[in-house]
């Protein structure tokens, strides 16, 4: 191998692995870690056992499985469906998009604006969706 083929090679290898190490989990939002803190603050004062509006407990241990996978009680969508954010009805009530997809009732989180979400947050929800939604 000559030495500029030999570079090219190793620079190729340099890029694979960087690549590697960049498309890690890193990338998608930890559900414990960035997504359950939202719903600590902005939604379990009404998501919560004994208060679980429209049946969804949104409480750290039931949150999870009350979402990924799991049908909407107010649409035919899914809460969240893993990886495809226009099927999972949850952002469509935080967008505000509820009705376009047969669903009905408010956007969350409801009338509260202290408990409006920001941009970062929602676009955290929607790179865990992307992400596979795991339980990370
Ligand atoms: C002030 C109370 C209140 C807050 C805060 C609130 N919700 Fe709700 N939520 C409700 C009520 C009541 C319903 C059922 C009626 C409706 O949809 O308007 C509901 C319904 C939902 C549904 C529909 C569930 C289904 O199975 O179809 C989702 C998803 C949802 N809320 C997510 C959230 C999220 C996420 C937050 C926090 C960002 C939040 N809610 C904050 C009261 C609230």
């Amino acid at each position: 191998m000559s030495g500029r083929w030999r570079k090219f090679y190793l620079c190729c290898l340099i890029a694979l692995g960087v690549d590697a190490a960049c498309a890690e989990p890193r990338a998608v939002p930890s559900f414990k870690k960035d997504i359950q803190p939202i719903f600590n603050t902005q939604c379990v004062f009404c998501h919560v056992t004994g208060a679980e509006n429209a049946g969804l407990n949104l409480a750290r241990h039931d949150a999870y499985r009350n979402l990924v996978s799991t049908k909407s009680t107010e649409s035919e969508l899914l809460r969240v469906a893993p990886g495809d954010l226009e099927k999972s009805y949850l952002m469509h009530k935080l967008r505000g998009t509820q009705l376009s997809v047969g669903g009905n009732g408010d956007s969350m989180p409801k009338v509260d604006p202290a408990r409006f979400l920001d941009a970062g947050q929602v676009e955290l929800i929607e790179k865990w969706i992307l992400g596979g939604a795991p339980n990370n």
